[in-house]
């Protein structure tokens, strides 16, 4: 059907428009995703824009995994409440600040402190611990879900500076059958407030969530611009077999890969990780991702005893290395793909009209 409003002459000269115009219509976009011929010519599109508005360096960040404590009970997700296999832990804030100055002796210009959505901490005692840690000179990235405004508004005050909430997808219907209990207006209301306090804002969804349709991928990237992030990552989804979905077929990493290579497209100046979900499905991942429009990769410094706890999805890439290990193997990559390291915070410069 798309094929009809969008002939394939028409769609490949699109494709080298986009790389300047940076827009798209969801036609356009769906028309892409629905086919492979033009995947090629879409990441080398995509690595090219990536190269112009945001350079060769690859910004790492050190990824703290502080509790797997979880009130929601998302179908996909393996810290799910009712999922009684998982040991739940939570990092006391000492353990945090020594995994944050693990981070920054490695040169990782961001700490990014991951949760489950849960009261992990009382709000004072988390604005000390967010104190504590930009005491050391990194930028701090939040991710522990939905929050009243004045709590993302004591964080941000105690010196957080971004904060990472995937919309996961923007079909409401499906978002109301994987996320029971949760409200998407909601989550729209928690990235505008974050927006409006002065975070940078992530999103980003899944790909591959069973009964997600190409169209509302489109439309996931379409909310993106529209929301002018200044970050997203994108993931495959990967069944969990301690989950609902277990046995569900998994996302595919290539439909991931042009669902992010479009994102480049349309958003050429924001940060974007090549995603561990990624490298999980597809040794190298990663490496391919960086080459097809990411520009960012979050390597976990959680202390190992707690790694195997935080089980969004099984098989999780990089699991058992240490972080000096996955941060040598990462480093000895990127040099044979001719990208370096990235200095300073790694913030979202804007070079495009907001
Ligand atoms: N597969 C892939 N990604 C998942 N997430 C949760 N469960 C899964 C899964 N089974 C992602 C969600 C969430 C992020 C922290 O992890 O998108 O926002
Ligand atoms: Fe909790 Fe996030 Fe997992 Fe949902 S995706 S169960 S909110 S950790």
């Amino acid at each position: 059907m798309n094929a009809q409003k969008c002939s394939k002459t028409d769609l490949a000269s699109r494709l080298a428009e986009a790389e300047v115009t940076h827009s798209l219509t969801r036609d356009e976009i769906v028309a892409l995703l629905e086919t492979d011929a033009y995947d090629g010519a879409l990441y080398a599109a995509a690595d090219r824009v990536r190269a112009r508005y945001v350079g060769d360096a690859v910004h790492l960040r050190g990824l703290i995994e502080f509790s797997n404590i979880c009130k929601c009970n998302c179908l996909y997700c393996g810290l799910r409440r009712d999922n009684r296999r998982l040991s739940r832990y939570r990092l006391e804030p000492e353990q945090v600040l020594a995994c944050a100055e693990t981070a920054r002796s490695f040169g990782y210009g961001t700490v990014v402190l991951q949760s489950g959505e849960a009261n992990i901490l009382p709000v004072d005692r988390m604005c000390d611990l967010i104190r504590r840690i930009k005491a050391l000179d990194v930028a701090v990235t939040l991710s522990m879900g939905e929050k009243p405004r004045e709590v993302y508004q004591a964080y941000r005050e105690a010196g957080a500076d971004r904060y990472l909430l995937r919309i996961e997808t923007t079909d409401r219907a499906l978002y109301r059958a994987m996320d029971p209990g949760m409200d998407w207006d909601n989550r729209v209301r928690c990235l505008h407030d974050l927006r409006d306090l002065g975070y940078e804002v992530g999103t980003g969804c899944l790909v591959g969530i069973p009964g997600q349709s190409l169209e509302s991928l489109a439309d996931d990237i379409l909310f993106f611009r529209e929301l002018n992030a200044d970050m997203i990552g994108i993931g495959p989804f990967i069944a969990n077999p301690d989950t609902p979905l277990a046995g569900s077929p998994n996302g595919s990493f290539e439909l991931s890969c042009k669902v992010m290579a479009i994102t480049r497209l349309l958003l050429p100046d924001i940060n974007i990780p090549a995603t561990t979900a990624m490298e999980t499905l597809l040794p190298e991942g990663r490496i391919l991702a960086l080459q097809r429009g990411a520009n960012v990769v979050m390597l976990n410094v959680t202390e190992m005893g707690y790694r195997q706890s935080y089980a969004l999805y099984p098989g999780k890439a990089g699991a058992t290395d240490t972080p000096a290990e996955s941060r040598a193997r990462l480093l000895a990559k990127l040099q044979s793909i001719g990208r370096r390291p990235g200095s300073g915070y790694g913030s979202h410069q804007r070079r495009r009209e907001a």
